[in-house]
């Protein structure tokens, strides 16, 4: 029997409820149903609606469909057309007639999205747990990386020697940016929409700020109509794990180029990588690749949904049931991409030599010695310029850039010394810079902001 048998002469087409059904994919909301439901029993009970006893036997049917969720034991019927459904179903035969007071005052429109609040919230601490997590992997492999330096790229073409903990903490400080917004998303969609019913409120006492307090939400609805339609959160968090997804993809393709034998900066740990089925010799990056891959997935979804909502008439309409699978896709791969990412990083080997001969390549030194100009007088563009015929000139002859130099009577004889390896990470001074001292102080900075994170996100700080 649907919820609407009442109305209709005729029992439901097959076809109508197989396509109109969510019970395929809404199942994970269930925990959220009954909280949600439980509240709602709980409000109807104190404005006197239902009594002590019926909200009692309400609630505890409530709790033991909860008790067979959790043990796999809870049975759907052809019939269910979703998971709400499914379980007042289950409700009334537990509970019997008093089982059919539970809708009251309430309709599935401001239910489920009540149940898919509290599902984000959860979804989003999830999700900021996951990326701390990465952030400290990046910390700890910073550490370890102490003043082992490798080139800096532009255009992917060598630029200037950095320290890898500076390219690994960049990447960390983009994860940072994730966690707030995340924060903040979670903080905006800290709002419960039960009362609002279909669309309009209901003649009936309802209490939505006790029961919006029940659920751990600061704050109720302003405006039924707007309660039961808003899909923003959804969005912003689909926004939030896709501008995540991107910042992975990034650090993938990283690990996918310096992991490839014409970089060989960093070494893959047998147990996060793959073998190649053909060519007993491969060893892939395959967690890195699908890192990027899948990035493509997450903008769809949030691209997707932003069209599902675009043109909407007021209030609930049944598109709006096209806001959970991309939602639950993007944190499931979004979480599962965060743990394996975790473990893909902290198990690379730094391959140390390649990373420093590469950056101590000598045309890398050609900043720092238009630099050594400039702090003898000569203007920037002037120095550049003759750094730059130098460079030049070396690509015709046999000598080295150091030899050039060494000859050129506009350098001082001090000036080999920039020439040392690592001379140049060693020299870097400006704040924020990919120099030794610098980067020190960023290390502090940095888990400083981290541990700023955990306390705003609700982590304690162990
Ligand atoms: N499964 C539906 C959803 O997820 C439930 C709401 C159906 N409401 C309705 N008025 N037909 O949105």
């Amino acid at each position: 029997m649907t919820l609407w048998s009442g109305r209709m002469s005729e029992g439901p087409a097959d076809s109508m409820m197989t396509y109109t059904q969510s019970i395929e994919f809404d199942q994970r909301l269930a925990i959220y149903d009954i909280k949600g439901s439980i509240a709602h029993v709980h409000g109807l009970g104190r404005a006197q609606i239902l009594s002590a006893g019926e909200t009692e036997t309400i609630v505890s049917a409530l709790t033991q469909v909860g008790a067979e969720i959790e043990g796999d034991s809870f049975v759907l019927m052809p019939s269910d057309e979703d998971i709400h459904t499914a379980i007042e179903r289950r409700v009334t035969e537990i509970a019997g007639d008093v089982g059919a007071k539970l809708h009251t005052g309430r309709s599935r429109n401001d239910q489920v999205v009540t149940a898919l609040r509290l599902y984000a919230r959860d979804a989003a601490t999830q999700v900021i747990g996951g990326v701390i997590n990465l952030q400290t992997t990046l910390l700890d492999r910073a550490r370890d990386a102490g003043t082992i330096y490798l080139p800096g790229y532009t255009h992917l073409q060598r630029a200037q020697p950095v320290l890898l903990a500076h390219q690994l903490l960049a990447h960390g400080w983009a994860l940072g940016r994730d966690v707030d917004r995340l924060i903040t998303t979670r903080m905006r969609l800290d709002v419960s929409p039960l009362g609002a019913g279909a669309l309009g409120g209901s003649s009936l006492p309802l209490d939505p700020a006790g029961v919006a307090a029940e659920l751990g939400f600061s704050k109720t609805f302003e405006n039924s109509l707007d309660a039961v339609s808003d899909r923003d959160f959804v969005a912003e968090l689909l926004f939030d794990l896709a501008l995540l997804g991107v910042h992975l993809s990034r650090i993938g393709e990283e690990i996918v180029i310096f992991s490839s034998e014409e970089f060989g900066f960093y070494k893959l740990d047998d147990s996060w990588s793959t073998g190649s089925s053909m060519l007993p010799q491969k060893k892939n990056p395959d967690i890195a690749e699908l890192a990027r891959g899948k990035s493509g997935r997450l903008i769809g979804h949030l691209a997707g949904f932003l069209a599902t909502l675009k043109s909407l008439p007021l209030a609930y309409n049944r598109d709006l049931q096209e806001d959970k699978e991309p939602l639950f896709d993007a944190v499931t791969q979004t979480a599962r991409a965060l743990d394996a990412i975790s473990g893909l990083i902290r198990s690379l080997e730094f391959e140390v030599s390649r990373m420093q001969a590469a950056a101590d390549s000598e045309e890398l030194v050609a900043i720092d010695l238009a630099e050594y100009l400039v702090a003898r007088g000569v203007p920037f563009r002037r120095a550049h310029h003759l750094v730059g015929e130098l460079v030049r000139l070396r690509a015709t002859r046999d000598d080295s850039l150091e030899e050039l130099v060494a000859a050129d009577a506009r350098f001082g004889e001090d000036v080999s010394d920039l020439f040392a390896p690592g001379a140049s990470v060693r020299r870097r001074l400006s704040p924020g810079g990919g120099g030794i001292s610098q980067v020190a102080q960023q290390i502090v900075d940095y888990e400083r902001h981290l541990a700023r994170s955990r306390a705003l996100a609700g982590f304690t700080d162990d």
